[in-house]
């Protein structure tokens, strides 16, 4: 199979034959007695679990030594699952290396930001440009494919496991240098794009680079005197995880070049650049571990990033709790339901699997008190099973209707891990101003109307939608206007907010007037921008309405745009908050500060209905509602958050599948709080 091909699969596990919702999880037999391991087997059975994830951290067990590879036990392992009928997903086990590796290695162990040189310990713990690491990985990866890519039930790979983390060792230092020659070339060109004049930082040899950490450029985690070389560190070290990953899933491809590959992502995580990485993969999966006090639109979101750097298609739930975590302050339960719910949330927002961490609870080291399908008691009388067996049975019903199943949205937010890494690094104007949290309050605004959203990079084309909002585009990227003004020439409606258009890709400040490159498309000059301290605040009143104004103030002269709003108070009173201006066919906003989710919402509500977007559905508190669509129809997903049940009138006529039952347009059901109703639009 091509590239092409393994990418452009609805189905992710099609070739498999897979025609459910998988269900099962991270299995790690090797640390129990096997005479255990026959229980397992009964107990997923009763669970409807069909799908393992295997080897995961067992590097230490398939080679004891640097000559010896012994693979009787995983030999073991997977014939007993195939003859259970179980589906595999393979892991490679390099997310932790052995001990005798960081004894006769210490050049595979990282280097923290402090500069402390660690030891044997932890996870997460090679360097990612430690050629004894890169070697021993991929040779790991090529012998487990060898040996097991004939098995008929091995549906994926699973490299490595929730890459992360940074290094900042002489192995790294050596390699950064390579890389920044190779994109600058020449040490004018790197000097330049750092602007190593100031502060007499100028570079005359490449060995004078060294990395950026604490003991260098920086003086916090987050805080750096050069934000040029910070920046070009981060690229950097995500680049560099991503070559190990490419490393393995190369080794993998030449072996079982029909199977696909890929590595658990986690989300919004900031250290790695997840479009680039997705571009690599066969397909995207990633773990939910929500915090108990984590809304319901940022799961959400969570999730439709995933399915956005995956250029819309399926990913794969690959991990989340059955109930509990161990690594929170306080890990409180999932309540009753809540596991089914979120599954469910999950399949409702393009997820193909509903996979779990773990399957049966370890009795010693850090996760002996997370959840798991079969808990210390170890057997099957437990809530956590029980309810775990509900929605085994459950999926079993729903079959494969919704597999392969889109989203079809007509509103993207658009989102960029420079421009994440380069505004928080950025001193000033507000420590308080964070990329994600002016993410979250649109998406939020979205979530509320039921109006589904598109994640999209800097490197897609927008046209297909009628909505794009770009929250505090700091960084425009060189052309990245053109795209911009293309979209709302041909009649897009964009929103932009305060502090944007301020640099370029090397975070140098555009001359000429803020928002720079997007001076001419939003038809504002910014000439200064205020930052509020927690608790102060500015106002506007907009549509009659009385709003806050907050965090930042961008002051601001209208040049083709028409204010809708002006600030209400300080020497800027009078000066436009909110504009407004027609662009070809299309219409750009400037949200010149940060307001309340109230204002969100009306702002939200008001373009949609400007640009003839509609809801999915009426919003009724607390309920979630999302559509898929598939050649077997259009599903939608009704999720009761809340506690209490909700009445709901459906406006369309259908089948409630878990009930198989259908209704006519207009009827009155409720929703139980926690439930979910899987609707099949007729
Ligand atoms: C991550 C890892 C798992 C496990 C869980 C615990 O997602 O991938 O190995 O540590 O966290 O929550
Ligand atoms: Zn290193």
């Amino acid at each position: 199979m091509n590239g092409e091909k393994r990418k452009n699969r609805e189905q992710i596990f099609a070739h498999s034959g897979v025609r459910k919702i998988l269900y099962g999880g991270d299995y790690n037999p090797e640390q129990w007695p096997e005479e255990v391991w026959k229980e397992d087997m009964r107990l997923f059975q009763l669970a409807g679990v069909d799908c393992v994830t295997l080897n995961v951290f067992s590097w230490a067990a398939l080679q004891p030594d640097e000559e010896t590879y012994c693979f009787d036990r995983l030999d073991r392992i997977m014939e007993l699952v195939k003859e259970n009928g179980l589906y595999v997903i393979l892991a490679t086990s390099t997310a932790a290396h052995p001990a005798w590796m960081a004894r006769k290695y210490p050049e595979v162990l990282r280097m923290e930001f402090s500069g402390l040189k660690r030891k044997f310990g932890g996870r997460h713990n090679s360097c990612p440009n430690s050629p004894v690491y890169r070697k021993y990985a991929k040779r790991l990866a090529r012998k487990l494919a060898e040996r097991y890519g004939h098995f008929e039930n091995l549906i994926a790979w699973h490299v490595n496991n929730e890459y992360g983390g940074e290094c900042y060792c002489e192995n790294c230092e050596r390699a950064f240098r390579v890389w920044l020659k190779e994109k600058y070339r020449t040490l004018e060109q790197l000097n330049e794009a750092w602007n190593t004049s100031f502060w007499g930082h100028t570079f005359y040899d490449w060995e004078e680079v060294v990395v950026p950490n604490l003991q260098s450029e920086h003086f916090a985690e987050n805080r750096t005197t050069f934000q040029g070389i910070s920046l070009d560190y981060r690229r950097f070290c995500s680049d560099s995880l991503l070559r190990n990953y490419q490393d393995e899933q190369a080794a993998i491809r030449e072996v079982t070049p029909n199977i696909p590959v890929t590595t658990n992502l986690m989300g919004f995580y900031k250290p790695l650049d997840y479009q680039k990485w997705a571009r690599e993969m066969d397909f995207v999966s990633w773990d939910n571990y929500p915090a108990n006090d984590t809304p319901a639109a940022v799961i959400a979101m969570n999730h439709d990033l995933m399915r956005g750097i995956g250029g819309g298609r399926p990913f794969a739930l690959m991990e989340q709790t059955p109930s509990v975590t161990n690594w929170l302050s306080y890990n409180a339960l999932k309540r009753p339901g809540v596991m089914r719910l979120l599954s469910w949330q999950a399949v409702a927002h393009g997820a193909d699997t509903v996979l779990f961490f773990q399957m049966r609870r370890s009795i010693g080291a850090c996760e002996k008190y997370h959840g798991a399908l079969i808990d210390h008691v170890g057997n099957e009388h437990t809530r956590v099973f029980r309810e775990m067996q509900a929605l085994g049975e459950e999926l079993k019903q729903i079959g494969g209707r919704t597999l392969g199943g889109r989203t079809p949205a007509k509103v993207a937010i658009l989102m960029d891990w420079d421009n994440w890494w380069a505004l928080e690094y950025s001193a000033g104007p507000s420590c308080d101003l964070k990329y994600l949290d002016e993410v979250e309050r649109y998406y939020t605004a979205f979530y509320e109307q039921n109006i589904p959203v598109d994640f999209v990079s800097v490197e897609e084309e927008l046209e297909k939608y009628a909505i794009v909002v770009a929250p505090v585009l700091y960084m425009v990227k060189t052309g990245y206007e053109e795209i911009l003004k293309r979209y709302v020439r041909a009649g897009g409606t964009l929103v932009t907010t305060f502090f944007s258009g301020i640099v370029e890709e090397h975070d140098l400040v555009v001359a000429g007037g803020y928002p720079g490159r997007l001076r001419e498309l939003f038809g504002v000059w910014v000439e200064e921008i205020d930052a509020l301290p927690t608790g102060e605040q500015n106002g506007f009143t907009w549509n009659g309405k009385h709003y806050p104004a907050e965090l930042l103030c961008d002051i601001m002269h209208l040049e083709s745009a028409g204010g809708e709003a002006v600030y209400e108070t300080d020497f800027y009173a009078g000066s436009p908050a909110l504009a407004k201006n027609h662009f070809g066919k299309g219409i750009a906003w400037y949200v010149a500060t940060r307001s309340s989710q109230e204002f969100y919402h009306d702002l939200i509500k008001r373009l949609a209905r400007d640009a003839g977007v509609e809801e999915l559905w009426s919003p009724v508190p607390q309920v979630e509602v999302c559509e898929r669509q598939n050649e077997e129809g259009k599903f939608l997903f009704f999720l009761n958050h809340g506690r209490e049940d909700a009445e709901l009138t459906l406006e369309k006529a259908g089948i409630w599948i878990q009930k198989g039952k259908p209704y006519e347009k207009g009827a009155k059901i409720w929703l139980k709080g926690k439930d979910v109703m899987v609707y099949q639009v007729q």
